[in-house]
């Protein structure tokens, strides 16, 4: 149930409301995929990372307005201990309705089953190639096996949805397309192709890296199977969907890039030391932790959402002449 003193939903200038909150519940990998994070880092320390309880407190409040599906996300967010009691805490939560999960998968075979168990619904396994050594080239860290083993588990749970995210760069993962496609289908699970961003730890970004969307769907459907669109899932989700023709399996896009998807994105966020930001190329953050730690109103924290909210772009911009990239890389915002 929704509490009545804050029945309005958390809209911006263009009209978007927004129902998606994706946290990002720790900066720390244990690996460095190169479009995500530097070699060397340096982490939060451990007192700036919101506590579960803080974490539960802004999805409360965010609740409140009619926010009711959340993505937890990294960093690595199964390195953090025992994230299913967050997930016991948010399923909990008035108007959440759905919780979901990205990982790496490398701590996933361990965990499946008490996050499963503690309400969490769906889970991302993020993989670009099941060629070991390609793996290592991406990651600069060993764990293939790992993330195999935690994707069968996560089947092996039956959570309602288990799927592949694959960050497509040019040069290096054309050649990974088509086993991760078969692969995918053969374990009866989504595959999605997500465009390579301008987020990578080492800033060395260019367009010219990005495989498009339209090219790997193209290698898809001369060499795996032909591919009929689907009806989106929900009018916000950034993917676009397929199903093979021949009824075995489905793959998406999110053509973050070519085809941005702005328009309808009814996603917040917030980072791991609670900085919420509008978007992920927000330039901006505003700070939840000090409303927390400071003994906010609840009002207080839902009245700094909503001046964030109220600023959002309507677009990343990521095409234009005068894009700036944030400051901060993928880890240290959250996917
Ligand atoms: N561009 C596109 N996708 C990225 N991811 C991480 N960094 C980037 C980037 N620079 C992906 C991860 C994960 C998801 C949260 O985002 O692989 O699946
Ligand atoms: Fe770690 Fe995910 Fe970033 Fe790779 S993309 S370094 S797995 S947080």
């Amino acid at each position: 149930m929704i509490p009545s003193d804050n029945p309005l939903p958390i809209v911006d200038s263009f009209g978007r409301v927004h129902k998606s909150f994706r946290i990002s519940v720790t900066d720390r990998c244990n690996i460095r995929c190169f479009y995500c994070m530097p070699e060397s880092v340096q982490f939060l320390p451990r007192q700036d990372i919101l506590s579960f309880e803080e974490i539960a407190r802004v999805v409360k409040v965010a609740a409140s307005t009619g926010i009711s599906r959340i993505r937890l996300t990294g960093g690595e967010p199964l390195v953090r201990g025992q994230v299913w009691k967050l997930i016991q805490m948010l399923k909990s939560t008035d108007g959440i309705e759905d919780i979901a999960l990205t990982t790496n998968g490398i701590l996933l075979a361990n965990q499946a089953e008490e996050l499963k168990a503690h309400g969490l619904d769906r889970i991302n396994i993020s993989l670009d190639t099941l060629n070991p050594a390609k793996f290592e080239k991406i990651t600069r860290r060993k764990g293939l096996d790992q993330v195999l083993a935690g994707i069968d588990a996560a089947i092996e749970v039956g959570f309602e949805q288990v799927r592949i995210n694959a960050v497509s760069m040019t040069g290096i993962t054309e050649t990974e397309i088509v086993p991760l496609a078969r692969f995918a289908r053969e374990k009866g699970i989504e595959l999605r192709f997500i465009e390579f961003m301008p987020l990578d730890g080492d800033e060395s970004w260019d367009r010219g890296q990005v495989q498009t969307g339209a090219a790997i769907k193209q290698a898809i459907e001369s060499d795996v199977g032909s591919l009929r669109p689907v009806e989106r899932s929900h009018a916000a989700q950034p993917a676009t969907d397929f199903e093979y023709t021949d009824g075995m399996g489905r793959v998406g896009f999110i053509n973050s890039v070519t085809e941005p998807f702005c328009e309808s994105c009814d996603r917040i966020r917030m980072t791991a030391e609670g900085k919420f930001r509008n978007c992920l190329f927000s330039t901006r953050e505003w700070d939840l932790r000090t409303l927390l730690r400071t003994g906010a109103s609840d009002h207080a924290i839902l009245a700094e959402m909503r001046e964030s909210v109220a600023e959002k772009a309507a677009a990343h911009g990521i095409s234009r002449d005068d894009f700036q990239r944030p400051a901060k890389a993928m880890y240290q915002i959250g996917g």
